[in-house]
């Protein structure tokens, strides 16, 4: 699906992003001591230093509130004004009820629908596509979209090849409608999915094909090819990239900042390369937050934000992939509006 957003009477913005981690870091140095592996080996070929790892009383409704509180709390919204929350996830608490609502309900968001969205790593794009076309449509104007994982209940600590890569984390979107004279906004989405390549990254049982209580333990755990999906990744980030700054006639030059999905270093380094974007206009923290899934764009928006790489006026381009196989683009101009104070609430 590739969606220029022109023309709309409403147009949904960009109107605020917060991350959070959990306490507990996981080093390389650690994992040394768990699996057969090195450091060394794990920065070269995945630029991993460190990773986060949720509580054993944390599940993923519990980061999503963390972040969305701090969101919230940033932008001065107040949840009652939520009309929906997503929640992008791939590691939801339970098969049912759905992660959306219990976060709903402990944020205090109760006149909003809440449902979840499972796209793997590429759930936080595909989000904002929702988020955007639920405000544009005029269904709804305050949309909270939260990524949140942790995919470290589902990792094989004997098996070198992938528990060296993921963390826990979440990272929360507010999608507003913009007043008609706003300059920011979301200019458009590729997505897509290739069916015949999922079986390359899965997690073989659990759901219906193969129901948990007849499982083998290793079944239950993340199992991935990974030299096919580094092709993949490398592959479709320059694709769908390229195919939506055509379709919306922006140059890869006019771009100020990309964020895409913190899988693998050496994907990142490729994928932009084979773009044209310059190093100082793309923003990682692969490094010490490892790959989250659904979690690391917000994650990594916020971040960019707070250290100044993501400044008012930017125009951005987020690049999500994985399991499916899918993937997604969007771009954004992004002017986050002012938080309101106390102040300008009202005569005191
Ligand atoms: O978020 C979803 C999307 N996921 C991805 O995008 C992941 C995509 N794939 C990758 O990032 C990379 O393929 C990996 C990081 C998973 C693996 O890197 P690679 O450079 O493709 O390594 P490889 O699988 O080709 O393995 C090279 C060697 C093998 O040894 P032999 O067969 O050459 O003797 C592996 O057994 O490295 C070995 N190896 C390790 N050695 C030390 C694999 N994992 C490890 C490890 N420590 N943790």
């Amino acid at each position: 699906m590739l969606v220029a957003r022109n023309g709309t009477p409403v147009r949904a913005r960009l109107a605020g992003v917060e991350g959070y981690v959990p306490e507990r870091v996981l080093t390389n140095a650690e994992l040394e001591r768990i699996v057969d592996t090195t450091d060394e080996w794990i920065v070269s070929r995945t630029g991993i230093r460190e990773r986060h790892v949720a509580a054993d009383d944390q599940a993923t409704s519990d980061l999503a509130v963390e972040a969305a509180r701090r969101l919230l709390e940033r932008t001065g919204t107040d949840a009652a004004d939520l009309d929906a929350v997503l929640v992008a996830t791939t590691t939801p608490d339970h098969v049912f009820p759905p992660t959306a609502p219990l976060v709903a309900g402990r944020i205090g968001a109760r006149s909003a629908a809440a449902v979840d969205l499972n796209a793997a790593c590429s759930g936080f794009i595909y989000g904002l596509a929702q988020s955007t076309a639920l405000v544009e449509c005029g269904m709804a104007r305050n949309v909270l979209l939260i990524g949140s994982e942790v995919l470290t209940r589902y990792v094989d600590w004997t098996d070198r090849t992938t528990c060296v890569l993921f963390g826990d984390g979440a990272g929360a979107a507010l999608v507003s409608a913009a007043p008609p004279d706003a300059v920011d906004g979301f200019l458009g989405f590729d997505l897509g999915a290739d069916g015949d390549l999922a079986d390359q990254l899965t997690v073989p049982a659990g759901g219906t094909r193969a129901p948990a209580h007849t499982a083998a333990p290793e079944d239950l755990c993340i199992r991935m090819n990974g030299r096919e999906v580094y092709k993949f990744a490398t592959r479709i980030i320059e694709e769908s990239a390229r195919r939506l700054l055509e379709r919306l006639e922006i140059g890869v030059d006019e771009i100020d900042l990309m964020v895409a999905h913190q899988a693998n270093i050496r994907i990142l380094e490729y994928a932009t390369e084979r773009l044209g974007i310059p190093e100082d206009r793309v923003f990682n923290n692969i490094d010490r937050v490892g790959n989250t899934s659904s979690a690391s764009i917000p994650i990594a928006l916020a971040e960019a934000r707070d250290r100044g790489r993501l400044r008012p006026g930017d125009l951005v381009l987020m690049v999500g992939f994985g399991a499916g196989l899918t993937w997604g683009a969007a771009v954004a101009r992004y002017e986050p509006p002012a938080a309101p104070t106390p102040d300008a609430a009202g005569p005191a």
